[in-house]
């Protein structure tokens, strides 16, 4: 039985009737590491989130504190907690969206594959689960090495005959948030008018923002070029030193996290002309997974754009990021297949 401190259970009942009456069905949604720097904030937003209609807040730790605290809000959203891996089927049922920061961050000097041999394991078991209690929903991937987590994920998909490519997703959105905002930075434009597609991966050089793509169309100076593709692909680095060792992005994550699970939800409720770049099985290059923007619907990823003209400094970074995001691929597949 889940606990819930919002209130009993019959309470709960009576709410879920009652929207149900009123006609406004919503979303079922689950964090999995609900409690932690990204979980936090993330459960609050979502629960501030009018597509979501149930909760569902799971860690291996601390979960009925989140779950209580975030309770108390008074938004239509019915949320439940639920704690240790006896518990993960029940958070896992019946869910529409699954959303996974769970793992461990980054401390300063290490980097994001550093992460892997933790992460790969939590990452393999959670998505057991999914295949078991909700293998039709939507699996936003958070949890890093993201280049390698999303190959562990669709192995494990795979292994248990749910493995649909549409439905997982790995969370890139971090890395467009910072490139939109330092790029409006240059531009001295208001960072809500500007799009910066970024390809490729989430880990330092596979980080490729096509900033001869940004909207509004602009050009940029190649010293401003340097500067830009640097600040976007070492952001990351930037928030762990000046965190000192109390962990990586937290808050810019769990803004980036809520507003791309708002596009899936979007999406799946069948609003038109969502668009967005995610890590995902993909044809648009030789490698099975790449970033790159796809469009979302009922089905979860509906067409993957194709990555449009790069110029000569876009091609360059494409190849050198074309053999690191290889390798971690590779490596997420062979943790499972071996
Ligand atoms: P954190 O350590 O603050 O929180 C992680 C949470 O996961 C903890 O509450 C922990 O108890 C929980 N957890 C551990 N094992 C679990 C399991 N087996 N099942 C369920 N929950 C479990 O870490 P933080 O800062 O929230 O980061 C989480 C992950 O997100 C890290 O891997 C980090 O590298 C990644 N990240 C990804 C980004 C992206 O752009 N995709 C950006 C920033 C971080």
């Amino acid at each position: 039985c889940p606990f819930n401190l919002q209130t009993d259970e019959t309470s709960i009942l009576r709410r879920e009737n009652c929207r149900t009456k009123g006609g406004s069905s919503g979303f079922k949604v689950a964090i999995l590491g609900a409690a932690g720097g990204i979980g936090q904030p993330l459960a609050m937003l979502m629960k501030m989130n009018p597509l979501v209609s149930v909760l569902h807040l799971y860690d291996v730790v601390n979960s009925p504190g989140v779950t209580a605290d975030i309770s108390h809000m008074d938004t239509s959203a019915v949320v439940r907690g639920f704690l240790g891996q006896q518990q993960l089927g029940s958070a896992l049922t019946g869910m529409d969206l699954v959303i996974i920061p769970a793992g461990v961050p980054r401390k300063p000097g290490m980097t994001r594959d550093d992460l892997f041999n933790i992460n790969a394991g939590i990452v393999k078991t959670l998505c057991e689960g999914i295949a078991k209690c909700c293998p039709h929903a939507i699996v936003n991937l958070i949890s890093n090495p993201v280049n390698s987590t999303v190959p562990i994920a669709a192995e494990v998909f795979k292994k248990a005959g749910t493995y649909d490519p549409k439905r997982l997703l790995g969370v890139t959105m971090l890395d467009v948030v910072r490139a939109n905002t330092v790029v409006a930075e240059v531009l001295g434009i208001d960072p809500r008018e500007v799009d910066v597609p970024v390809i490729g991966g989430h880990a330092g050089i596979t980080i490729l923002p096509l900033l001869s793509q940004v909207k509004p169309p602009s050009s940029f100076t190649p010293q401003e070029i340097n500067y830009l593709t640097d600040r976007i692909q070492n952001g990351g680095t930037e928030v762990v030193e000046a965190k000192a060792g109390a962990g990586s992005a937290t808050l810019s994550m769990a803004y980036s996290a809520a507003k791309f699970a708002d596009a899936c939800l979007r999406g799946l409720k069948g609003d038109a002309g969502i668009v967005e770049c995610a890590f995902v099985a993909s044809e648009v290059i030789e490698l099975p997974f790449f970033a790159s923007k796809v469009r979302l619907g009922r089905t979860g990823v509906e067409e993957i754009y194709p990555l449009g003209p790069l110029n000569e400094y876009e091609r360059m970074g494409l190849e050198k990021a074309k053999k690191e995001l290889a390798a971690s691929i590779a490596k997420g597949i062979s943790f499972i297949r071996k």
